[in-house]
């Protein structure tokens, strides 16, 4: 498995056609062959195998070293597709379909039997999502199957954004790479699970809450992600994967709730120290900062931007061989809060808070 010559597929999504395309051609072929491949989504890039092949499947397991406990999201270009995976779509998954496909909402079902355990890491339920990325969608139907596809990462590295990063961790493990560019949303799709009544989100994602009960009314949030909720080590997330330490760089990680001067002040406490310090920030506040690395990721004003940089500027303190990094931390509204998810997860659940001044 380590001694693949991992195939780089360059095709430009605006002027290239992508029906009959010979990159798509022998990037399906190679699933079809049971191999692995990634490719771009609207969110992160996927490393896809045919879902129908627990052969292919095990194969995505072993280059990414992901635990085999945690099931994989199948990936769809067509409606017809969907029916042969789950047992029915209820009425609320129907409208959600309907308004965010395709898109990044991932919606957990009750799954048909026919199944693989291997996908499904041996629940009754399967997560699926018509992805918004015509080179996905191109892949998906050339291949002539679904694709299982997790985040085309190694397990615990931040989600690849672009197709440098696969390359960096999976070349020689993966038969290839479609690259498509930078993806756009940059964090990975919402889970909802569909099968319970009200849905419940099971991580946040792309689409946001409030978006979802615009179409469908009242979801409730899966406790085991709710900050600051005294519960949390006593409930198992229902989504296996929002147990894992997940998106860290190399260096530890401290997120910092407070003002920049205060964020400054404990760089300057490291750096007194002898270590080399780095600071995750936005472009508003980039210049409050003097640390040995500072990073601007994105715009505070717009955290849809944020979003977008996050995963490209967690990996770039890997390659600057910091001791450790301090980050900003950002409200828990709208992708805010799917951006906290991931940030406090990077952190390890790390996080220092401001001491508020009493008077
Ligand atoms: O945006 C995305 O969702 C990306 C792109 C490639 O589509 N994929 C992605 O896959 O993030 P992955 O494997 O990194 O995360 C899948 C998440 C995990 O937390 C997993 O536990 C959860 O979905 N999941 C998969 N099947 C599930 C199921 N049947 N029930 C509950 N959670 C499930
Ligand atoms: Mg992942």
């Amino acid at each position: 498995m380590n001694n693949l010559q991992t195939k780089h597929w360059i095709v430009d999504k605006k002027t290239d056609i992508l029906t009959d395309n010979p990159q798509v051609k022998e990037a399906a072929l190679w699933i079809t062959n049971d191999e692995v491949v990634a490719f771009p989504t609207e969110t992160v890039y996927g490393l896809g195998a045919n879902a129908l092949s627990d052969r292919a499947i095990s194969k995505i397991f072993k280059a990414k070293g992901r635990p085999s406990d945690n099931p994989l999201i199948v990936h769809i270009a067509t409606i017809e597709q969907l029916h042969n995976l789950v047992k029915g779509i209820p009425e609320k998954a129907k409208t959600l379909m309907d308004k965010f496909w395709p898109g990044p909402l991932t919606i957990v079902f009750e799954g048909d039997s026919s199944v693989s355990p291997r996908v499904t890491a041996g629940l009754k339920t399967v997560a699926i999502r018509m992805p918004d990325d015509p080179l996905a969608l191109a892949l998906i139907k050339e291949a002539g199957v679904p694709l299982a596809a997790p985040s085309a990462n190694l397990s615990g590295k931040p989600s690849p954004t672009k197709a440098e990063h696969v390359l960096k961790d999976l070349t020689g493990k993966i038969a290839g790479v479609l690259d498509g560019g930078a993806t756009g949303v940059g964090l990975e799709s919402t889970v909802i699970d569909c099968t319970c009544n009200p849905p419940m989100i099971l991580r946040p994602g792309g689409i946001t809450k409030e978006q979802i009960e615009m179409v469908i009314g009242v979801v409730v949030v899966d406790k085991a992600l709710l900050p600051n909720d005294e519960t949390v080590t006593a409930h198992a997330p229902k989504s296996p994967g929002m147990k894992y330490t997940h998106y860290a760089p190399q260096a530890p990680f401290i997120l910092v709730e407070g003002s920049p001067q205060f964020l400054q002040s404990l760089v300057e406490k490291e750096q007194k120290l002898g270590k080399k310090v780095a600071v995750l920030t936005t472009e508003e506040n980039k210049h409050t900062y003097e640390a040995d690395v500072v990073v601007a990721c994105g715009y505070r004003r717009d955290l849809k931007t944020v979003a977008h940089h996050l995963y490209d500027s967690l990996r770039r303190f890997d390659d600057q061989d910091v001791d450790i990094i301090y980050g900003e931390a950002f409200p828990y509204s709208d992708v805010g809060e799917a951006l906290m998810n991931r940030l406090t997860k990077a952190a390890g659940g790390q996080i220092i808070k401001e001491p508020t001044v009493t008077k």
